[in-house]
């Protein structure tokens, strides 16, 4: 038997040349692993990709023990684990990650002798992200088509005008289900999406030189108005030889560093000399004369309320933009995949890391979702703090969903976003307003229907769910991981755009207020030679909440519903409440002091 294959994979030493139509075998007993019903929202089909085209192709490969590296997060990132106390913030190298993930020995010779039978030279595999992943590079998509069942095409998203190549649905042979996790790019047709942020000018311009808020009326927000709020404002960071703050944008956008410079001068005069540093990842752009409102707002409150904090601007590259002209082009990269296996390769990581993208999880495939969680869990393993917002749409879903199922029922759901869904990250929503701060009942939260609800929060999520009672039943899941985790400030950030002063709302702009009050701590953590805090959920939902200002009051109205309510602990609006820096920073020097793994 084992001769006939060697005689027959002689026969078509061609790279590339296919033997499917020459077997009937176990590589030919294809199961469905994802199909859609139609063509995901906003995609539209646009033609066939010429031939010659080739695909980079990523596996996941099912690790040998699907749980231990949760196991192992746990243990790292809880300050009362009842077993592993000594273990707290003992974060893991890569090589010791690429112990916890490898796949089983069986798993690796049966992918690599479903590549070889298709003809691909092993030359075009190598491994990723600490071996969980192989990257199959220069496929002919005739040949995609014919190993994963699909049938691959160009989409066009009817309002960015992004083209992507993926297919509607795609198998693999019955004996590699066990094995492989997912296959990308195939039925994710992704790009993280931008939350849209609304700049606009308040009834004119921003007083210049405003270096508070704006008379106590609450009309905008600066760099000091937040660093009083939420009590930074006497921290002056001293570890800026280690500690860093990320900022994660895909597709382009990009900051500005005249608009950074002008901001400092008309809002934190003490940093107006203050950068960033920009690590272009898989082909990404910057292009500083076109700014972007929400990598402006970003860069200019991470540089202000962390000054002087390294801040690193990560631009991945999203889609080449389609051109008909050059007929092989077919770009296929995955965003996520790209950055997560870009930051995993770094001997030195960056501590915070905040990006305000994001998407309906409905419109994630399952297994992709899952595999790009497990991703996000190892940087929290490396001791990174992954900071996501909830999104904008309430419950209805992102960037005001539809509140429509899409699973071809026609059900009204609330909608959760990904990855704020994801349990190995936190998620951050909104709030608006002072004494006290309220929900913003833009603020997206609600319950995931992918990610079953972590241990960390069980008891509080089980309490909001008992107080909300029947209400909403069938609408949500309540089995699934409730957010968002913590909240921050929504609307108004004063922001130049451009050369002009803005103001702008968005998760965003509370996903990186809340990270710089992270990335403080982080920095207080490092000057006292102790290692950063890593995933940050189980330390939130234990010693940490006392450190958080619960919200009570609130909603998030959608779906002709009206939402969640904010009430006393956590709630599926405001999730634990806003950052007291001064007091997270106290409950961290009155715990153990950790030392660093040598
Ligand atoms: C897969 O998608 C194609 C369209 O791209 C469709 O013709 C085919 O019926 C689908 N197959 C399954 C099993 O869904
Ligand atoms: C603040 O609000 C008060 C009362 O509404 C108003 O009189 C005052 O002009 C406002 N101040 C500014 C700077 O807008
Ligand atoms: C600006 O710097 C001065 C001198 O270092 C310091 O006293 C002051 O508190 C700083 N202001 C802010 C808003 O950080
Ligand atoms: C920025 O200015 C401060 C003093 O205002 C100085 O200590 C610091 O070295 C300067 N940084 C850079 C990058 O020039
Ligand atoms: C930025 O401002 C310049 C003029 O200062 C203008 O030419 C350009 O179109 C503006 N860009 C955007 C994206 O608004
Ligand atoms: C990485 O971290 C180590 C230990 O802190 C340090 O010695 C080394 O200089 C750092 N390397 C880079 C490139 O920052
Ligand atoms: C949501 O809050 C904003 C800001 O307070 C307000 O302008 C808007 O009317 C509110 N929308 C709804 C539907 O309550
Ligand atoms: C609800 O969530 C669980 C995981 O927590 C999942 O197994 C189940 O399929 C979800 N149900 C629906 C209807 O999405
Ligand atoms: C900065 O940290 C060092 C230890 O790394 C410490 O000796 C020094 O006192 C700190 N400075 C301030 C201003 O906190
Ligand atoms: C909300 O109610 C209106 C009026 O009854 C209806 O047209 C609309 O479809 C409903 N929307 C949702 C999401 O249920
Ligand atoms: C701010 O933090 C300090 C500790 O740095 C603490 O003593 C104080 O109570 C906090 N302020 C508030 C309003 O919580």
């Amino acid at each position: 038997m084992r001769y006939i294959w060697l005689v027959l994979f002689s026969l078509a030493a061609t790279p590339f040349t296919s033997l499917a139509t020459l077997l009937t075998s176990r590589w030919g007993d294809m199961q469905s692993k994802h199909a859609w019903e139609s063509i995901p929202e906003n995609w539209e089909i646009l033609s066939q990709p010429p031939a010659g085209s080739t695909i980079d192709l990523r596996i996941a490969l099912k690790p040998l023990n699907e749980n231990a590296l949760v196991e192992a997060l746990y243990k790292v990132s809880s300050p009362n684990h009842p077993k592993h106390v000594s273990l707290y913030r003992s974060y893991l190298s890569q090589d010791q990650i690429a112990e916890l993930v490898t796949p089983h020995s069986d798993t690796l010779e049966l992918v690599t002798s479903w590549l070889k039978h298709y003809g691909i030279p092993t030359s075009s595999v190598s491994m990723t992200h600490s071996g969980s992943w192989l990257k199959v590079t220069g496929v002919p998509v005739s040949l995609a088509n014919e190993l994963l069942g699909a049938s691959y095409q160009f989409y066009r998203h009817v309002e960015t005008n992004d083209i992507i190549l993926r297919t509607m649905n795609y198998s693999l042979p019955e004996v590699l289900q066990d094995h492989v996790a997912t296959v990308v790019p195939t039925t994710y047709f992704g790009l993280p999406r931008k939350l849209r942020e609304t700049p606009h000018i308040p009834g004119g311009v921003v007083p210049r030189g405003m270096t508070g808020r704006d008379n106590g009326n609450n009309s905008y927000i600066t760099p000091s108005y937040l660093s009083t709020l939420y009590n930074s404002s006497g921290y002056v960071p001293n570890a800026t030889a280690k500690n860093a703050l990320g900022i994660s944008a895909y597709d382009g956008y990009s900051p500005s560093p005249t608009d950074l410079r002008m901001f400092m001068g008309e809002f934190f005069r003490n940093g107006t000399n203050a950068s960033y540093t920009v690590v272009l990842v898989n082909g990404g752009t910057y292009n500083p004369s076109q700014p972007s409102d929400q990598e402006d707002l970003n860069v200019q409150y991470a540089a202000s309320l962390t000054y002087p904090t390294p801040v690193i601007f990560y631009s991945t590259g999203g889609q080449a933009p389609f051109k008909s002209d050059s007929s092989t082009q077919t770009n296929t990269n995955d965003p996520y995949l790209d950055w997560l296996e870009y930051m995993l390769d770094q001997p030195n990581i960056t501590q915070t890391v905040t990006s305000g993208y994001a998407g309906d999880e409905q419109a994630v495939p399952f297994d992709y979702a899952k595999r790009v969680c497990i991703l996000f869990a190892q940087l929290g393993m490396r001791g990174v703090s992954l900071i996501f917002p909830s999104g904008n749409g309430a419950i209805g879903g992102f960037n005001n969903g539809n509140c429509m199922a899409n699973d071809g029922s026609g059900k009204v759901r609330f909608l959760p976003t990904f990855p704020a869904s994801c349990p190995w990250v936190t998620t951050v929503g909104g709030t608006i307003g002072e004494s006290p701060e309220v929900a913003a009942n833009v603020s997206g939260g609600g319950f995931s229907d992918f990610f079953e609800r972590p241990s960390y929060q069980s008891s509080a999520v089980s309490a909001f769910l008992k107080n909300l009672g029947e209400q909403y039943n069938g609408l949500y899941n309540a089995t699934g991981r409730g957010f968002p985790d913590v909240a921050a400030q929504y609307y108004n950030y004063a922001t130049i755009l451009n050369g002009t002063a803005v103001l702008s709302d968005g998760a965003s702009g509370a996903a990186t207020s809340f990270a710089s009050m992270i990335s403080l701590l982080n920095d207080f953590l490092l000057s006292r030679n102790e290692p950063p805090l890593g995933f940050l959920n189980p330390w939130l939902y234990g010693h940490g909440q006392a450190g958080l200002n619960d919200i009570t009051s609130g909603s998030n109205p959608g779906c002709n519903t009206s939402g969640f309510s904010a009430i006393v602990g956590w709630d599926a609006v405001s999730g634990l409440g806003t950052p007291n820096f001064g007091t997270l920073q106290q409950i961290l020097t009155n715990g153990p002091k950790i030392k660093p793994a040598e």
